[in-house]
């Protein structure tokens, strides 16, 4: 999906909207995030915490599982707002979250802009990492026959 054709108000609004929805009753900060599919499906997640508190399930988790239990793909356009509407950044576990799912391509609406993952999460870590290990375990075993 190209970039242009791309409604990100849509998108903010979806965002925002679902964060409505968010149960945070002990940060007291909802969180919306909203994003597209490669099919062109919108998918959204709002944040669920929990009295144990590090169980907290951020709005990016929700997002993704909503991903796979539609059907699958990558994602192409993210965003995550707060609950006045205002554009915030993932955390840190959820950019990495993001980058598996949408990988450096995936373009998300940040604090100063609209940036692919490559920027937000720089020389990330990844699933090509393990794929290149793997390749090397497998030369290396390859070897000693
Ligand atoms: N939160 C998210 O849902 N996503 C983020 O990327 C940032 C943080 C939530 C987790 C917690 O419920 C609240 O915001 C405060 O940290």
């Amino acid at each position: 999906m190209r970039e242009t054709s791309v409604d990100w108000e849509a998108l903010h609004e979806a965002a925002t909207e679902v964060s409505r929805r968010a149960y945070a009753p002990y940060s007291k900060f909802p969180v919306g995030a909203a994003a597209l599919a490669d099919d062109g499906r919108l998918l959204v997640g709002c944040n669920v915490e929990n009295a144990a508190y590090g169980v907290v399930l951020c709005a990016e988790c929700g997002l993704v599982s909503q991903l796979y239990a539609t059907g699958g793909g990558r994602l192409t356009h993210f965003v995550c707002v707060n609950g006045e509407g205002a554009i915030i950044m993932p955390c840190g576990r959820c950019r990495q979250l993001l980058f598996e799912h949408g990988g450096r391509d995936l373009l998300v609406w940040t604090v100063s802009g609209v940036k692919p993952m490559s920027e937000v999460l720089p020389d990330a870590f990844g699933p090509d990492d393990l794929a290149h290990m793997a390749a090397a375990a497998d030369a290396a075993a390859e070897g000693t026959d």
